[in-house]
């Protein structure tokens, strides 16, 4: 009996070693953890439960029936994250690079079957070069496994995506499908085609950090949701994701105990308006004033910065905020940030986290470059993503909301619950000195001092539109309210709003403009 007690520790033994000694001290020189480290960091201690150690690969072409690795280069299982269930799965680059075999594939599917089946998230490591060469196709339809379950499991339980090594070539498809990517600065990356393909085809010379590095894909492309400073951020970072979402669809994100008899009036907000209307403010500074201490956290950070996507608390419950930055680009709409609301507002609807959208916006951004990159299509996609959302939707204009622009941050409209205006809210079709310019065109330019008779008429514009006014009297606007009163309203009316039942007309699914 010893005997055989024996031989499980040695197996045990001899699967945790992963690629052995010369290839962990390899993976620690490049600055990274391993497989199992990385998890030891993300999950709650003494929390981790393997599924599947003892799997090989059943490959016997080029001498891989000679080389066998216990666990086939991917650690998986399911574990606590601040006391709740995740499944996971942490790609060891020290067994043939991490890269992925049919068993390998196979072993990450199990981990999504149970996490679907049982309705907690699903988080990938991902540190691998890609399809393990020696399997040829038995590899690719591996890959194919996990992306169609990818493709179902959306929107049905949070996947988490973290890359922390090299990520090339159809492997990529998998992040790209689940909700959130990660990415360590320095030793992370993503491409379909890497640099010396790159440099054949085009002939351009790019490296890989270049080509598909954290900051690449943070600042660039958009691919990436967070890029972190080293393995250890990166995974802090998950975790605190983790506590803004819920289990899955059916589930709702714990309420966190607050205090509701507490002073919620915020003067600083009385006072973040400049008083001239094009000058600039920053957006997250009233966010920091409408959040719980401290609570923001921030998704895509560095990318489409004129507007603001992420999570915050506000009294204990996690609501998902969107806002214009007029700090960057003035706060207009254009592609990116259509693109970027729009994921993510349709991420806080597929799992019950209600919205909140922080408005001054001065339009969508003109030019050729906009209009042939698809504003109308990407603007489009914000508008639907809006529309189709069924959570709690809270509006705030704090000062300018134009055009259409006004119609697709959430207005009244197309479904919001409530809308709230800052008294110094302009809600018109456009600035008044555009309107003034092409409605009295003719009257200015036949007055004998067109300038003045253009002040005459952007002060008449003014009054009569630059206000919050003309949307109350039609009830656009359900509440005129002071900005330091704002907090204290969105507590009460998210409280009042959660119950709110609503759903969409029974269909297949719907046609998002993509
Ligand atoms: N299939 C099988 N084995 C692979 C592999 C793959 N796709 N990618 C890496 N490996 C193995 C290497 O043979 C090496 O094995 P060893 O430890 O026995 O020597 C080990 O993984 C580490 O690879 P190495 O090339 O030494 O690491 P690196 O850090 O210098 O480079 C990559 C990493 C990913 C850039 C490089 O391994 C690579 O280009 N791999 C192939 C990528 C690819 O084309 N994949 C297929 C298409 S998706």
């Amino acid at each position: 009996n010893s005997e055989k007690q024996a031989l499980l520790e040695r197996k045990n033994a001899e699967a945790l070693q992963g690629g052995g000694p010369l290839r962990v001290q390899a993976q620690h020189d490049k600055g990274k953890l391993t497989a199992r480290e990385r998890l030891e960091l993300l999950l709650d201690e003494g929390s981790f439960q393997e599924i599947d150690r003892f799997k090989m690969h059943r490959c016997k072409d080029f001498g891989l029936d000679k080389e066998y690795y216990l666990g086939d280069g991917v650690v998986t299982g399911y574990g606590e994250i601040h006391g709740r269930l995740v499944y996971v799965y942490s790609q060891d680059f020290t067994v043939f690079g991490g890269s992925l075999s049919e068993t390998h594939a196979e072993k990450i599917c199990k981990i999504m079957d149970m996490a679907m089946k049982n309705g907690a998230p699903i988080i990938g490591l991902n540190d691998s070069g890609g399809a393990r060469i020696q399997e040829g196709v038995n590899s690719l339809g591996g890959y194919a496994d996990i992306f169609y379950r990818n493709t179902r499991a959306s929107g049905v339980i949070p996947q988490l995506s973290a890359i922390m090594g090299p990520c090339a070539g159809g492997a990529v498809y998998s992040p790209a499908i689940t909700d959130f990517i990660f990415m360590v600065e320095g030793t992370s990356y993503m491409f379909v085609t890497g640099p010396n393909v790159v440099k054949t085809v085009t002939q351009e010379n790019v490296s890989a950090e270049d080509l598909g590095g954290a900051s690449a894909h943070s600042v660039k492309s958009g691919v990436t949701h967070f890029s972190c400073g080293n393995e250890a951020i990166c995974i802090q970072h998950i975790k605190s994701l983790l506590s803004y979402i819920p289990q899955n669809c059916e589930d709702e994100v714990p309420l966190l105990d607050y205090d509701l008899g507490q002073n919620e009036l915020r003067p600083k907000l009385d006072t973040i308006i400049p008083d001239n209307p094009n000058h600039p403010y920053d957006m997250k500074m009233v966010v920091a004033e409408l959040a719980d201490n401290g609570t923001f956290l921030e998704v895509h950070q560095k990318f489409a910065e004129n507007i603001i996507t992420g999570f915050v608390r506000i009294a204990g419950r996690s609501i998902g905020v969107v806002g214009n930055q007029p700090q960057s680009l003035a706060g207009v709409l254009d592609n990116d940030a259509s693109v970027k609301a729009a994921r993510f507002v349709r991420f806080c609807d597929s799992f019950n986290i209600p919205l909140l959208v922080l408005v001054d916006v001065p339009g969508f951004l003109p030019g050729t470059d906009q209009e042939w990159n698809g504003i109308i299509t990407n603007g489009a996609k914000l508008l639907y993503a809006f529309s189709e959302a069924t959570v709690p939707r809270l509006t705030v204009i704090t000062r300018k909301a134009y055009g259409g622009a006004y119609d697709v941050m959430n207005s009244k409209h197309i479904g919001a619950d409530l809308n709230f205006a800052w008294p110094g809210a302009e809600i018109a079709v456009m600035g008044a000195q555009g309107a003034a310019q092409i409605i009295f065109k003719k009257e200015i330019a036949a007055a004998d001092d067109p300038q003045e008779k253009l002040q005459e008429k952007i002060d008449a514009y003014t009054r009569k539109f630059a206000n919050p006014y003309k949307a109350a009297h039609r009830g656009y606007i359900d509440e005129v309210i002071k900005p330091s009163e704002t907090r204290e309203k969105l507590i009460k009316a998210y409280k009042m709003l959660a119950n709110k039942v609503d759903s969409l007309p029974r269909k297949k699914h719907g046609n998002i403009p993509l």
